[in-house]
């Protein structure tokens, strides 16, 4: 029978996609939740990967309340300072070269927006009948009707056809499919570095290489979706530095803006001189209290020594996870990178392990159908990954 949970908020006002009970979490302070009954919890799946700073941060919460004391929104017929400053600051990263910036408020926003810029340039330098996207099989792109088409699993997108048509899927990390499938009618390829939702595969470097040539030579534009792996996550800033992609746009989201919704689509200059007034807009994306926070999150994740302590946490997660291997008949194939990593689960559901997990005081996340994921927050301390890797090991026993 189930123990009842005096912090589970029961017949919930929300629609029946989220369940019908879900864990009320009141307050969080490092890598540390708490929900409502006072229970404390380690958390190894950071929003779904967006809290890459973790909870209770005094600075973030101090730029938030004095952007919202200074000007809370204006709209993009106008521009504030706190914008300005991100988007140059994003654009003076390197090693890839941008012209501009588009903030929007998701990742599925902007994933929609950047295959909407490729179509614009193909229709542009080739005209009609460019129009051809490709995606790659379990892939997760977003679940707004455009990006839902490049989200090929039957669960997301067969209630919602039909979809955009001229839509193909690629197999991931194949390269011979890739003259097949990507020829000059196509506008736009999307693709993950790891892919997040989708059992944590890692895009092999021969394929990167592939990809780029395959994508320069019929003039598609290649679209890193980097919602979950950018911005250090995989123990480089780019996911796509790790395995040598050179994508033409990247879209960002989930940490930029330390829990606020903000993303971001990259576009080269090629692609920006052909875009028209109006063409594409939002009215919330780049506001002035996201783009301030975002702008304090981007610092952070620059500052020297931050990128090399998640590599270093990264290992440390990778060989607690070999220790358990070794103990777990289990746990299969350890999955993923950095602190995007995760093992298959043979011993039942991934569902009913993370029940578990959760009653024992740790938050983790699945992905694909058999892969436990832990997406922590990257300011973790190997003390703490080692603790939470251990809580692991013993709901499994
Ligand atoms: C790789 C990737 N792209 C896009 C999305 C969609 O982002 P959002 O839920 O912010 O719309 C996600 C969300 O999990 C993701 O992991």
């Amino acid at each position: 029978m189930k123990t009842h949970n005096p912090a589970m908020a029961t017949d919930l006002p929300f629609p029946r996609q989220y369940g019908t009970e879900l864990l009320v979490i009141s307050r969080g302070k490092g890598v540390w939740l708490q929900d409502v009954a006072g229970k404390k919890y380690l958390d190894f799946a950071g929003g779904i990967a967006v809290n890459a700073l973790g909870y209770g941060r005094a600075d973030l919460a101090r730029v938030a309340a004095q952007q919202m004391r200074k000007i809370n929104h204006i709209s993009n017929l106008f521009t504030t300072e706190p914008a300005l400053k991100l988007a140059r600051l994003m654009l003076a990263r390197g090693p890839f070269k941008f012209g501009s910036v588009f903030f929007g408020n998701s990742g599925t926003e902007a994933n929609e927006a950047a295959l909407k810029y490729a179509r614009l340039y193909a229709l542009r330098t080739k005209g009609p009948g460019h129009d051809r996207l490709v995606c790659f099989d379990n892939a997760f792109h977003g679940r707004t009707l455009g990006s839902l088409s490049c989200t090929p699993s039957a669960k997301y997108q067969e209630p919602f056809q039909p979809l955009l048509p001229g839509v193909s899927v690629a197999p991931y990390n194949d390269m011979a499919a890739l003259e097949k499938l990507i020829d000059d009618k196509v506008a736009g390829v999307i693709v993950e570095v790891v892919q997040g939702e989708g059992g944590l595969r890692l895009m092999t470097p021969e394929f990167a290489r592939a990809l780029n040539e395959r994508c320069r030579k019929v003039g598609a534009i290649l679209i890193a979706d980097e919602v979950q792996t950018g911005l250090c996550r995989t123990g480089t800033f780019y996911g796509s530095e790790g395995v040598g992609l050179e994508p033409d746009i990247i879209t960002l989201a989930k940490p930029l803006a330390g829990g606020l919704p903000l993303s971001a689509v990259l576009i080269p200059e090629k692609v920006n001189c052909l875009v028209h007034a109006g063409e594409h807009g939002t009215t919330f994306g780049g506001g002035p209290v996201t783009t301030a926070v975002a702008a304090r999150v981007w610092e952070v994740l620059s500052q020297p020594g931050f990128l090399e302590n998640v590599r270093g946490l990264g290992e440390h997660l990778r060989a607690e996870l070999e220790g358990m291997k070794g103990r777990h008949a289990n746990v299969g194939a350890l999955r993923g990178k950095g602190l995007l990593q995760g093992f298959e689960y043979t011993g039942g559901e991934v569902k009913d392990l993370l029940d578990r997990l959760q009653a024992q005081g740790l938050l983790a996340l699945r992905s694909g159908t058999n892969v436990v994921r832990l997406a922590p927050p990257l300011v973790i301390s190997k003390v703490e990954i080692t603790r939470g890797v251990h809580i692991i090991e013993d709901a499994m026993s």
